[in-house]
C-alpha cells in the first residue's frame, strides 16, 4: 500500500511574506494523518525549511542538477537541497520540460542524483492536449516513466506525479475515468518493471487544477495516492481543504 501524499508546488510565487501561509498548514495540522510537502521557489527552501522545523510538514525542491557540485551557473544540486532542509525534490515537471528542454533522459539522470543524496524524487509525467485528443495519452505515459524512471530507486521515497499538461492551472480536469485508466496503467507499467511489491509502495499523485471542491472524488479514484497542487497550494486554507480530502 503506498504512502497518501499532498503536495504543494508554489512554483515562482512566494517571497518572504508567504512563509506565513506554510506556518498556518502546520498549524492546522500538528498529527496529520497524511504525508504534507510544500515546495517552494529555491530562495525560500532555506528560510521554509527552518519555519517549519519540528512540524509535520516537509520541504522540497522544484528542480535540481544532475550534478553534486560544479561550475553550472544558477543551478543547485541535490546535496544543496538536503543542506537547505529538504527532504524532496520535484523533477521534470512539464513546465520545466517545457521551458528548459529537459529530455527523459535528463530526468532520469536528476532522479538518480536526487536518490543518491537522500531526497524523495517527485518524477512527473503528462501528456499534451494534441497527444490526448490523438489517442496517445497511455503510449506517452508508458514512455516517459520507461525513460525517466532509472533501473535502480528507492521504493521507500520514489513519488510519481501524472499531470496532463491541458488540466494545469486551467480549471479543467481529465473525467475520473481517464484518470482512473492512466493511474492503473501506470501501476501495472511499473509492476511489470520493477515488480508488484515495489510497485505498489511508490505513491501515485494526480496534478492539475486539483481544488478542495473536486479534492475528494480525485482521491477517491483508483490508484490516487494523493495531488500534486499549484495554485491551491499557495493559500493554507485551499490546501488544508485538500489535505482533509485526502485525510
Ligand atoms: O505542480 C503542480 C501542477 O502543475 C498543478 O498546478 O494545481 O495550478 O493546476 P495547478
Amino acid at each position: 500500500m503506498a504512502r497518501k501524499l499532498a503536495a504543494g508546488n508554489w512554483k515562482m510565487n512566494g517571497l518572504k511574506a508567504s512563509l506565513s501561509e506554510a506556518t498556518a498548514l502546520a498549524e492546522m495540522f500538528p498529527a496529520p494523518k497524511v504525508d504534507i510537502l510544500l515546495c517552494p521557489p529555491a530562495t525560500l527552501v532555506a528560510a521554509m525549511a527552518a519555519a517549519l522545523d519540528g512540524t509535520k510538514v516537509d520541504v522540497g525542491g522544484q528542480d535540481c542538477h544532475p550534478r553534486s557540485s560544479g561550475a553550472h551557473t544558477g543551478d543547485i544540486s541535490a546535496e544543496m537541497l538536503v543542506d537547505a532542509g529538504c527532504d524532496y525534490v520535484i523533477l521534470g515537471h512539464s513546465e520545466r520540460r517545457a521551458d528548459h528542454g529537459e529530455s527523459n533522459a535528463l530526468i532520469a539522470q536528476k532522479t538518480i542524483a536526487a536518490t543518491m543524496a537522500g531526497l524523495a524524487p517527485v518524477v512527473c509525467v503528462g501528456e499534451t492536449l494534441d497527444e490526448r485528443e490523438s489517442g496517445k495519452t497511455l503510449e506517452v505515459i508508458r514512455h516517459q516513466l520507461s525513460a525517466s524512471l532509472p533501473d535502480a530507486v528507492d521504493f521507500d521515497k520514489l513519488v510519481i506525479a501524472y499531470e496532463p499538461v491541458w488540466a494545469i492551472g486551467t480549471g479543467k480536469i481529465p473525467t475520473l475515468a481517464q484518470i482512473a485508466e492512466v493511474h492503473d496503467d501506470m501501476r501495472e507499467t511499473l509492476s511489470a518493471r520493477y515488480g508488484d511489491d515495489e510497485a505498489g509502495k511508490i505513491p501515485l499523485l494526480y496534478g492539475g487544477s486539483v481544488k478542495p471542491g473536486n479534492a475528494p472524488e480525485i482521491f477517491a479514484t483508483s490508484n490516487v495516492d494523493g495531488a500534486l497542487v499549484g495554485g491551491a497550494s499557495l493559500k493554507a486554507a485551499d490546501f488544508a481543504g485538500i489535505v482533509k480530502a485526502l485525510e
